[in-house]
Order: structure tokens, then C-alpha cells, then sequence
């Protein structure tokens, strides 16, 4: 039995790879990861799949090991992959509590890299990992700066992983999408009193952003930028030197509301 694994399954871009995988021939069920079980166990439903919910926080030990211990019992034969479990919080870093800062690192990055590599033993020749980093993840952002950072972090993890892998015939992807309407975008700008983007466009749909980087991952690419502009801003980077960069930005930014006194 040949499995497809999707961390962040229970909204947005995790629950549209869910939609999409199902439609590949080759994978007979599922393992969902995130902390919202009734919402995995009703897409899996919505989905007709076979899904095996695993519900973990993966900011801590325990979540990781939960998964850890699943692989070791069920040995099953993963042929996807997919790392979309992720937040990011707009703010300065005096803006934006600690653990908040910690837990957007826990989870963008060491809980990636640590279920990637205990998944890679169960994937056979034609494996395809997906890893979520992000259009943010190519120039230094200020008041996004850990977020930004942790995803520059993903595109250097998985295009060097992608060398480690060649001679077991396994790919590794690094997703990188401009804003995507999904539960993100408020999540990230909720803080009172912080500096936030004052708008977040163009805003794309799941569908077609996960449709291409489904097709991308098949044909084993190390990246995958979704549209034009994010496009626009890779280019940009590699042309234009970032502290201009991180300039722009700052004037694409605005300040929340403080918060209001109970
Ligand atoms: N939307 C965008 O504009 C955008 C752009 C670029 C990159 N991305 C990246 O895409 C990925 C998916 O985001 P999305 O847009 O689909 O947002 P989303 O709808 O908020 O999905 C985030 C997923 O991560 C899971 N998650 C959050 N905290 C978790 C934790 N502590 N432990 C386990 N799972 C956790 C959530 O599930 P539970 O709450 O049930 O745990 C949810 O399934 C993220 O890595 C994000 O950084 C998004």
C-alpha cells in the first residue's frame, strides 16, 4: 500500500494537495498531521480517502514522535510527501511575543526537517517530497523578518537535500507561492498594534497554485514559484540588491490598531 503523508492537512493548501493526490493513481490512502482532528476527519470524509488522522502539534517533541512512532508500527511505502503545516505573524521582533517567534521556527523548520528525514527511509525510487516555503522566502523582510527568514531557510534546506537524494532517486520540492487565500493571511496579520502589510494581492486560489506545483513535483523540480509576480520578485532578488529590497517592502506596510483596553 503506497501512501500519501500531508502535514498542515486540515485547511488551505494541505487540504487542497488532499483533493489533488487523490486524483493520482498510485496512492491508496493518506496520513493527515495537524492539531484539528475534526476537520481532518472530515475532509476525509468530503475526499471519500482512506486517511490515517494523526492529531500533533508539531512545535513540540511529543507531536514529532507521534508520527515518529506511526512510521515505525505501520512501515508503510510513502510515495508523497507534503510539509505545509506553517504560520508566520507580522511584527516587529519587539512587536511580536517570544513564543510566537519560537513556535514559527519549531514548526517551519525543525518539525519539517525532522519529519522529512524520518519519512525518506519509507520512500522507494519516484518518491516526491514537497516542502512549503514561500514567495517570502527570497529577500530579507522587516516586520515578516523570522517568518521570512525561516522560509528563506527551507528553500536552502530542500535545494541541497535534492543532491542528497539524487542517488536514491527521491525529489524534493520547494513550493513557493505569492499570498494564498487561505486562513494564513488573517491568521498572520492578527496581532494588535503591529506593523502588517496594508494590503496582501494579487491573492491566489488553492486550486491552481497546488494543480502546478503537483505537475512540477512530478517532474522532480527543486523549486516551483507559482505566479508572475512572485516571479517578478525571485528575479528581482537575484537582480537588485536586497537592501533595496527590504526598503520597498517597508513601504508596502501599515500599522494595526493597538489593542483595545478591556
Ligand atoms: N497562504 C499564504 O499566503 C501562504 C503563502 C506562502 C506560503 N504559505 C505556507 O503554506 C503553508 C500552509 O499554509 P496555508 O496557507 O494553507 O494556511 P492554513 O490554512 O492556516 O494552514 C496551516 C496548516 O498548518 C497546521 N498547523 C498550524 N500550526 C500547527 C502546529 N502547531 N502543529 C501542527 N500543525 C499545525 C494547521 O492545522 P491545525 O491548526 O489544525 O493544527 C493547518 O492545517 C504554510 O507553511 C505557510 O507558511 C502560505
Amino acid at each position: 500500500m503506497s501512501i500519501a503523508i500531508i502535514t498542515g492537512a486540515s485547511s488551505g493548501i494541505g487540504e487542497e494537495f488532499a483533493k489533488q493526490l487523490k486524483e493520482l493513481s498510485g496512492i491508496d490512502a493518506f496520513w493527515f498531521v495537524a492539531r484539528r482532528r475534526e476537520r481532518m476527519e472530515k475532509i476525509a470524509e468530503t475526499l471519500g480517502v482512506e486517511a490515517n488522522i494523526i492529531c500533533a502539534d508539531l512545535t513540540e517533541s511529543e507531536g514529532i514522535e507521534a508520527v515518529r512512532r506511526e512510521l515505525e508500527e505501520k512501515k508503510p511505502e510513502v510515495a508523497f510527501l507534503v510539509n505545509a503545516a506553517g504560520f508566520g505573524k507580522f511584527g516587529g521582533f519587539d512587536e511580536i511575543d517570544e513564543g510566537n517567534v519560537a513556535k514559527m521556527i519549531d514548526l517551519n523548520d525543525k518539525a519539517l526537517v525532522l519529519i522529512t528525514h524520518m519519512v525518506i527511509p519509507y520512500m522507494k525510487k519516484g518518491g516526491r517530497i514537497i516542502e512549503l516555503g514561500s514567495g517570502s522566502c527570497f529577500t530579507p523582510l522587516p516586520y515578516f523578518n523570522v517568518y521570512a527568514a525561516s522560509k528563506a531557510f527551507v528553500l536552502h534546506y530542500t535545494k541541497a537535500l535534492n543532491f542528497e537524494l539524487k542517488k536514491y532517486g527521491i525529489r524534493a520540492t520547494c513550493f513557493c507561492p505569492g499570498w494564498v487565500d487561505t486562513e494564513f493571511l488573517p491568521l498572520s496579520k492578527s496581532v494588535p498594534g503591529a506593523t502588517v502589510p496594508k494590503e496582501m494581492k494579487p491573492l491566489l486560489k488553492t486550486q491552481k497554485v497546488v494543480r502546478g506545483c503537483v505537475k512540477a513535483s512530478i517532474k522532480g523540480k527543486t523549486m516551483y514559484v507559482t505566479n508572475w509576480y512572485t516571479k517578478l520578485q525571485h528575479l528581482l532578488f537575484k537582480l537588485v540588491p536586497d537592501c533595496l529590497l527590504s526598503k520597498a517592502w517597508l513601504g508596502m506596510l501599515t500599522k494595526n490598531p493597538p489593542k483595545e483596553e478591556e
